[in-house]
């Protein structure tokens, strides 16, 4: 029942926004720093969404801000509809969260932990313990004290800790963070599992390749300001393009190539040319550049267009700001 934990005073018809987060000119200062700056995100709901960032970008502190752990200076923000702070309450009932790192009572069991957790929320919190263990995949470590836990179960009984309030709304600050590469995996995969049930999943990670492997859509932030955001693919889409060529003369072909109007930016390796098409070109572009290139004698062994990452995509965007200002 979704309405259960609405108490009679709640906004019960804010809640059918399509944005699991919303946020409007939100801004946090420090003093002369601004660590998040003027930002407008829209998280859908039912997405793995990444806030995508290097350290001291301001990831942290936006979800602090939006947890209501610190104040925000300006702007207006809402979960699952909800604005807050004004419904924080009941937007928070359905939000489960982990930032930093998840802290718990070493002596105690991840079960004890989880106990007097629930003890803190509704009735039927404690009803969830198992199936969360279980969800987790900590079921058989759950009588074992934290303390002698792996920083990867740590992370799995803070998502745990989370689901004890059935959320909708996942928050988790940096969930790969210390973890090996078996433990991102299973991270990983328990975030994809989430929002397979409907639930939708906010991360922030400075880790780009982690990003792209969980995410549906992503936030980039630098210095507090989102740059871009959308579905990976739509902002991929929006990369430049690069084409491979491997050819007789590299030198000539560039010459060649540099004459006409592809606009393109062009750098000579050993075999041939690396060519970085601007965005949105066209396949007929590639087709254009075996052209020019064979009616002018020269030979062309190989034409191959390199999928951007969201790494290189996202050192296109980022340096660029880094060295202008
Ligand atoms: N409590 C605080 N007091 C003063 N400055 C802070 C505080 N918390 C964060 N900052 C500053 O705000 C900026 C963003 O920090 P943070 O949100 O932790 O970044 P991220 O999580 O992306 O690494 C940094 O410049 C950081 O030094
Ligand atoms: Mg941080």
């Amino acid at each position: 029942m979704t309405t259960s934990v609405l108490d009679d005073q709640s906004p019960v018809n804010l809640s059918d926004s399509p944005w699991a987060v919303e946020t409007h000119g939100l801004t946090k200062r420090f003093g002369d720093n601004v660590a998040v700056d003027d930002v407008e995100l829209l998280v859908p709901r039912g997405c793995a969404f990444g806030y995508l960032g290097p350290n001291g970008a301001g990831k942290t502190t936006l979800i602090r801000v939006l947890l209501g752990l610190t104040h925000a200076d300006a702007g207006t923000m809402s979960l699952l509809g909800y604005p807050v702070p004004r419904h924080r309450d009941v937007a928070l009932a359905r939000v489960g969260a982990i930032v930093d790192e998840p802290r718990f009572h070493g002596h105690l069991t991840g079960r004890q932990n989880l106990e007097i957790l629930a003890a803190a929320r509704e009735r039927a919190a404690r009803g969830r313990i198992d199936g969360s263990l279980e969800r987790v995949g900590m079921t058989h470590r759950a009588d074992d004290r934290v303390s002698k836990y792996s920083m990867g179960m740590r992370q799995r009984l803070g998502v745990a800790a989370c689901l004890l309030g059935d959320p909708q709304l996942l928050i988790l600050d940096e969930p790969m963070n210390g973890l090996d590469p078996a433990g991102m995996h299973e991270m990983r995969d328990m975030i994809l599992s989430l929002v397979s049930e409907g639930r939708t999943v906010m991360l922030s990670s400075h880790l780009l390749d982690e990003v792209e492997r969980t995410c549906d859509a992503v936030a980039i932030v630098d210095n507090g300001k989102v740059i871009r955001q959308g579905p990976i693919s739509e902002l991929l889409a929006g990369a430049s393009v690069e084409v491979n060529v491997e050819c007789s003369s590299p030198e000539r072909a560039r010459t060649i190539l540099s004459a006409t109007a592809l606009g393109a930016q062009i750098d000579v390796e050993t075999s041939g040319l690396s060519i970085h098409l601007a965005a949105g070109t066209g396949r007929d572009a590639i087709a254009e550049i075996n052209r020019l290139l064979v009616e002018d004698g020269i030979a062309v062994y190989r034409l191959q267009e390199v999928q951007v990452s969201l790494e290189s995509w996202f050192l296109q965007v980022t340096s660029r700001l880094g060295e202008s200002e």
